[in-house]
């Protein structure tokens, strides 16, 4: 447990962490039987603790963020995202495109008390990045890799000078690799922003806009 981080929220890291070990096998034998595709949504496809914890870190470290989160999963990233909110005076806005998967994470974040500064959108995020105002601190870039070029393309000019953007499986799976890679050369590519491959987890993009 870390001295910072609420008890509550705490609890509700360690059920996650559980469910990541006992997801662990079965994801193994889902790929060696060919059937990891047609099962996915059943999976967390998580961050990862590390990933976790470094994006807390920086999201933290802003005053009063903004933060988008595309690709709400089950609400593992989510719920370290929300905990730097709370505890910068922001706010998380995260789009799933799964009732199912928002709803399980509205109920995770509810039990880390970490409701109030979560507002959880279901639906395509590619769509509704269009119906966010401009102000956007920190993104967290995780929804499905061949959407990472074009949601760039959407909330980039949503970006407040100083924002922070994270990629995730910039280097893990193989299998995305192609689809990633053309993100990294199109972000790089953007004026005034600084970029740079961090391998913490399965990879992360860490960018920085700066107007
Ligand atoms: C890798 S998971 C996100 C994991 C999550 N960030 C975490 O660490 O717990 C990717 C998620 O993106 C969602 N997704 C894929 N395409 C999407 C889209 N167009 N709009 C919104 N969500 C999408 C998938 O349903 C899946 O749950």
């Amino acid at each position: 447990m870390e001295p910072s981080i609420d008890p509550a929220v705490w609890k509700v890291l360690d059920a996650y962490h559980a469910r990541i070990e006992s997801e662990r096998p079965r994801i193994r034998r889902a790929v060696e039987e060919g059937t990891f595709d047609a099962t996915i949504d059943e999976f967390l496809l998580p961050v990862g603790p590390e990933s976790g914890r470094l994006l807390n870190i920086l999201a933290k470290s802003l005053k009063a963020p903004t933060i988008l989160e595309l690709g709400t999963s089950y609400g593992y990233s989510t719920v370290w995202l929300a905990e730097a909110a709370r505890a910068s005076g922001g706010r998380v806005v995260t789009m799933e495109l799964s009732e199912k998967k928002s709803a399980y994470a509205r109920d995770m974040s509810k039990k880390a008390g970490l409701s109030d500064v979560v507002d959880f959108r279901v639906g395509d995020a590619v769509t509704m990045i269009d119906e966010l105002s401009e102000g956007l601190d920190f993104v967290l870039v995780d929804l499905w890799k061949s959407l990472y070029e074009p949601c760039l393309a959407k909330f980039h000019p949503k970006l407040r000078s100083g924002a922070i953007v994270v990629s995730d499986n910039m280097i893990e799976p193989a299998s995305a690799r192609e689809a990633v890679m053309k993100y990294q050369a199109a972000i790089r590519s953007k004026p005034k922003m600084t970029s740079i491959l961090v391998p913490v987890g399965s990879g992360l993009e860490i960018s920085r806009y700066d107007a």
